[in-house]
């Protein structure tokens, strides 16, 4: 189930402006005198009426303190402070307000929270991720990850591939010399990840690693936890290295960790018409 949240408005078109323009949400639907509003997982609805609703605060949360901040300069002549720590819950805050009088909190937390992306979101703010934080990445965490990664397609459902965790300090160092600066990000990462298929259990294990990889790079990511695609990692001396065999096939070696900082900057795609053949 889904929900939003409805307020009435005396203002709905300034309403409307300050929350797409301002505060970078998009318009979800559009049914005149009731707009819904979406900020990523956040819906809300403001219905044009006679009287308003005020209470409440509507809290915007983030992935990192520097969006925070951000949002702070965006902000600043309501804000009613600067961007503060708050120790009892953990959080890096502030408060505003919106044009018609509603409290507005902006918020990141400094502590690992459960997913909360939905799919299309999922998608566009995926990032390559080669700087890691040193903290290790939670058992459980991993578990999850792993846990909805197995429901990636595989040809006639072989589920030909498996994925081996690579924690030694010692071997991310060996591993991430091998491609020089294209496999350094391992090095940075708390563990790694090799992606892996066995051409004994599927025709078509190529690509059935390839997918079951990205498959665990948008789960990880899901999870809140940044990969890379490392490429031509199917070597023998890697394989030797990680005590795989050698028929199989390593689709990638992803480094996996909290991401040191997330990205803002979407890299450079080409206009949807390119990619698009009638
Ligand atoms: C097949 C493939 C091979 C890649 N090989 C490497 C690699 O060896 N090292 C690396 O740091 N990034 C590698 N990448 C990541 C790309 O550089 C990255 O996806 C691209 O620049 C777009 O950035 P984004 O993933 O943040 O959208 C690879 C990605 C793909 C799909």
């Amino acid at each position: 189930m889904s929900g939003i949240v409805f307020f009435k408005t005396g203002r709905l078109e300034e309403l409307t402006d300050f929350y797409v323009n301002r505060l970078n949400c998009r318009v979800w639907l559009n049914q005149e005198d009731c707009i819904i509003i979406k900020a990523d997982n956040l819906l809300l609805g403001f219905c044009q009426r006679d009287e308003v609703d005020r209470e409440g605060v509507l809290t915007f949360f983030s992935d990192s303190r520097e969006d925070v901040d951000r949002a702070y300069e965006r902000l600043k002549e309501t804000a009613q402070s600067l961007p503060q720590v708050n120790d009892k819950y953990h959080i890096y805050h502030f408060f505003a307000n919106d044009p018609e009088g509603r409290k507005l909190e902006f918020q990141c937390f400094d502590h690992h929270v459960d997913c909360h992306r939905d799919g299309g979101e999922l998608l566009l703010t995926r990032r390559s991720i080669r700087e890691f934080r040193k903290e290790e990445v939670p058992p459980e965490v991993i578990e999850r990850v792993l846990s909805i990664s197995r429901f990636a397609p595989t040809s006639r459902n072989t589920q030909s591939y498996y994925f081996k965790l690579i924690r030694e300090k010692q071997m991310l160092a060996r591993i991430s010399e091998v491609r020089g600066k294209s496999s350094s990000p391992i090095a940075r990462a708390p563990m790694a990840v090799a992606i892996c298929s066995d051409p004994e259990l599927s025709k078509r294990h190529l690509q059935d690693g390839c997918i079951a990889a990205y498959h665990f790079i948008l789960s990880a990511w899901y999870y809140g936890l940044g990969t890379c695609w490392i490429a031509a990692m199917d070597r023998d001396d890697v394989k030797q290295m990680l005590n795989i065999p050698e028929s199989h096939y390593i689709a990638t070696i992803t480094p996996l960790g909290y991401p040191e900082r997330f990205p803002v900057r979407i890299p450079e795609r080409r206009e949807l018409s390119w990619f698009v053949r009638e």
